[in-house]
């Protein structure tokens, strides 16, 4: 994926300066920033939710920004993204919520829809959790089945807005070994917003750190454990000094 010149106001706010960024194919991209300073708001225009003033993003070559609802049918069937638990319909039952995205995409035939709905609750270890509903899950098997509906379309992407959120540590680790599960068994590209700086440096391959509306920082996790600019030390510190207490 690649981001060009990417700039977004709301109102006289503007929120993203100018972003250049790639995504490569197979990479865990974490990015990292202070609140409200648009990780949000550059995950949306991924997956064409959002749309910029200027710039462009663009998957395999090809427009997503500036694309119709109808020509970003194929992009959202490459990227998923894994929305926060409360996106599940409680209604339905895990299977039924994780075949939606397939009856959405018109496939008809129920065998099909079984055997894939029985791979993605295989991806996110959840099998005999089937004919659940979602208010009868613990919040961090809520968060797989989430995962299971974002890869049950096979998708090369697969995008997390504060995948940790509310969770544990423990469930927050079970997180981090599916995305990298997800990442060296399924060839999946994962970009994820996290505030957790420990799942940083056990998931991340790349990490970007935002800024002013601009990539501040961007490097390995070793150079971020090395870096010495305290601005970013002073958000690793205060960070993960959190995420111990907790
Ligand atoms: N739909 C919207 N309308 C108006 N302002 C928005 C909208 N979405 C985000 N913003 C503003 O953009 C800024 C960045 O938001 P966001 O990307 O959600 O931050 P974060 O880095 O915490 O994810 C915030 O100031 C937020 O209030
Ligand atoms: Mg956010």
């Amino acid at each position: 994926m690649e981001i060009r010149e990417l700039r977004k106001s709301f109102g006289s706010q503007e929120v993203l300066h100018g972003i250049d960024l790639d995504i490569h194919r197979g990479e865990t991209l974490v990015l990292l920033g202070g609140s409200g300073c648009g990780k949000s708001v550059l995950m949306k225009h991924m997956t064409g939710l959002l749309q910029p003033d200027s710039g462009t993003v663009s998957l395999e070559g090809k427009l997503i920004s500036g694309s119709s609802e109808r020509e970003l049918t194929w992009a959202r069937r490459k990227i998923a993204m894994m929305f926060q638990s409360g996106a599940l319909f409680d209604s339905l039952t895990v299977g039924e919520n994780i075949a939606f995205p397939l009856h959405e995409a018109g496939i008809k035939d129920e065998a099909e829809i079984e055997r894939r709905v029985g791979e993605a609750l295989e991806i996110v270890k959840l099998k005999g959790q089937r004919a659940k509903r979602p208010s009868e899950l613990s919040g961090g098997m809520r968060k797989r089945v989430a995962l299971a509906r974002a890869v049950v379309e096979k998708p090369c992407c697969v995008l997390y807005d504060e995948p940790h959120a509310g969770l544990d540590p423990v469930t927050g680790d079970s997180i981090d070994h599916l995305i990298k599960e997800l990442e060296k068994e399924h060839g999946i590209t994962n970009v994820v917003i996290t505030h957790e700086i420990r799942s940083v440096f056990r998931i991340a391959t790349r990490v970007v750190f935002l800024k002013d509306g601009l990539i501040y920082w961007e490097g390995t996790p070793e150079a971020l454990k090395e870096t010495a600019d305290p601005e970013l030390q002073n958000f690793i510190e205060g960070r993960s000094e959190k995420s111990a207490h907790l």
